[in-house]
């Protein structure tokens, strides 16, 4: 029988610390090529051994100055195979090559779009239009190009340098993210620095995704039976059908309503999941005692870890109910990378899925992908438009979305009621589908109204809109001031709610959610 030859890996990743790093892999993945990612400490002996084509240093939140700044072998430029640096990449390359080249930079450090001008005639940018919105998340930045190199593309009329390069040593360098979304070049710098520069070999494509995720599930699951909680979101809800008729009656898909859910919620996922084939038990038992865990504390890290301990609680009694071996989660790579799970990332938020310890092995099966490939395996899927365009939801759901004051019943109907009348204001004006998330979120901290006559010390509601592909960082979707207007008189009309405010910062530095 011929037997598949395994695939190369042509592309090598040094991790350097950035929330980005698996974004590269990720996007590497999806152009076609396959890449590893390493620490620096093991990189230059991998070189050695397995001659990669290409070499990509990500960025890192540290100073090149800094006296725990990675320590990148420099050994790696002595081989002849093309380095692109990014972000601090790019400022480590520059550094190591003229000591005095980066400019540290204490105030004015640049996250968030930047316009830059391209010099089309680097080959790491052919086929771009000459000026694209990159996303640039940087405190330092370079000051000056060490000999041999030429500036290649610049911001703010010439004086900020974005990218350098030094053609005879194959040296790449931008400062700016090629590898999230928010950089309009739809993955042609990377697509150029993998195929021209490195002449890497396209080996991979997203319909395999499918029968891999099958094959390895069942591998690792062997005899044993699995456990999957379904949300209705994009995630479990596409494994969950990817799965079904794979692992048949060793599948067991149950969702829990944990009192969080938004309006009329579990209906709708009943419905979808049946439409799909996927068998799916409700438990909706324990909805107070995760009001009665969580209403424990206000802090947003507190919060999340009490969601998490209750969740996991019940997940080991319907595991156990159902003789389970493992359990099946639909963690993406997005999950992990915030949990700070995977090499030097800091740690931002507690996800209430990412390393529950359930006593059953886990199996995650999408750990490697980002939201859109996810929706993009959802089309291909054959599951609707509904499923792959869902606006996603937090596992802990409103429980995040009632800020400074305990939860409790009360205020979880309110900012439920409030939630759903937004989201019918946004769809009747065809704006919903539009919007990446929408969060509707109760801040308790009383301001001073009046209503009637009388005078109210009530609750405001804040009303945050949001566009993104990848949620690795997002930027404000701007209402218009008569959709604003609407979604004003109309929660206002609540006898405890005073005000509305509307919040469209970006991530980077607000996250998504408000906890
Ligand atoms: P942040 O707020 O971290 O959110 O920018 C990024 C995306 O992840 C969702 N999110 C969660 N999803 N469990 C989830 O399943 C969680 O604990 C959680 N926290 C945030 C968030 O709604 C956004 O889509």
């Amino acid at each position: 029988m011929k037997q598949n030859k395994p695939k190369k890996i042509q592309i090598m990743i040094i991790d350097l610390g950035s929330q980005y790093t698996q974004i590269i892999r990720r996007s590497l993945h999806y152009l076609g090529f396959h890449s590893i990612i390493l620490s620096p400490a093991k990189s230059l002996k991998w070189i050695e051994e397995n001659k990669p084509k290409g070499i990509i240093l990500s960025g890192g939140s540290a100073s090149v100055y800094d006296a725990d700044a990675p320590i990148i072998p420099k050994a790696i430029m002595n081989f002849g195979i093309p380095i692109l640096g990014v972000c601090y990449g790019m400022q480590w390359l520059t550094y190591i090559n003229d000591n005095n080249s980066v400019h540290k930079v204490r105030d004015g450090k640049s996250y968030g779009p930047v316009e830059i001008s391209l010099n089309n005639k680097s080959p790491l940018f052919k086929g771009l239009r000459v000026k694209i919105n990159a996303w640039s998340s940087h405190g330092d930045s370079v000051k000056r190009v060490p000999i041999g190199f030429r500036v290649t593309a610049t911001s703010k009329e010439g004086k900020v340098i974005e990218a350098i390069e030094c053609l005879s040593k194959k040296l790449y360098a931008v400062q700016f993210h090629p590898e999230v979304e928010q950089t309009e070049d739809e993955n042609i710098i990377l697509n150029n620095f993998a195929e021209k520069i490195c002449n890497c070999k396209k080996d991979f494509f997203q319909k395999d995704v499918i029968k891999e995720i099958r094959e390895n599930t069942k591998k690792i699951l062997g005899n044993g039976t699995a456990i999957i909680g379904v949300s209705g979101g994009v995630d479990s809800t596409t494994l969950a059908a990817i799965l079904a008729p794979a692992l048949g009656d060793k599948l067991k898909a149950f969702l829990i309503d944990t009192g969080g859910m938004r309006k009329d919620e579990i209906r709708k996922i009943k419905e979808m999941t049946k439409n799909v084939h996927i068998n799916l038990e409700i438990i909706d038992q324990y909805k107070n005692r995760f009001i009665q865990k969580i209403s424990q504390s206000i802090d947003a890290e507190k919060k999340r870890k009490h969601f998490r301990t209750v969740y996991g609680e019940i997940f080991k009694k319907v595991a156990k109910s159902y003789g389970a071996t493992h359990m099946i989660q639909g963690t993406l790579a997005t999950d992990l990378i915030e949990s700070g799970s995977t090499g030097k990332s800091v740690l931002i938020k507690t996800h209430h899925n990412v390393d529950l310890d359930l006593g059953l092995k886990e199996i995650m099966p999408l750990s490697d992908l980002f939201k859109f490939e996810v929706r993009h395996l959802a089309r291909l899927f054959g599951l609707g438009e509904l499923v792959a365009s869902r606006q996603p939801f937090p596992g802990p759901g409103l429980y995040l979305r009632i800020i400074g004051v305990p939860v409790s019943n009360e205020l979880l109907e309110i900012v439920r009621e409030a939630d759903d009348e937004v989201k019918k204001i946004l769809k009747k004006h065809k704006l919903y589908n539009k919007i990446s998330q929408t969060i509707v979120a109760l801040l308790g901290v009383n301001t001073v109204g009046v209503k009637g006559d009388g005078r109210v010390y009530g609750y405001s509601i804040v009303v945050r809109t949001v566009e993104t592909v990848d949620f690795m960082t997002v930027k404000g979707f701007y209402l218009s001031p008569e959709v604003c207007e609407e979604i004003t008189s109309t929660l206002v009309k609540h006898p405890k709610i005073v005000r509305v405010f509307y919040d469209f910062t970006p991530k980077p530095p607000a996250t998504t959610e408000f906890e």
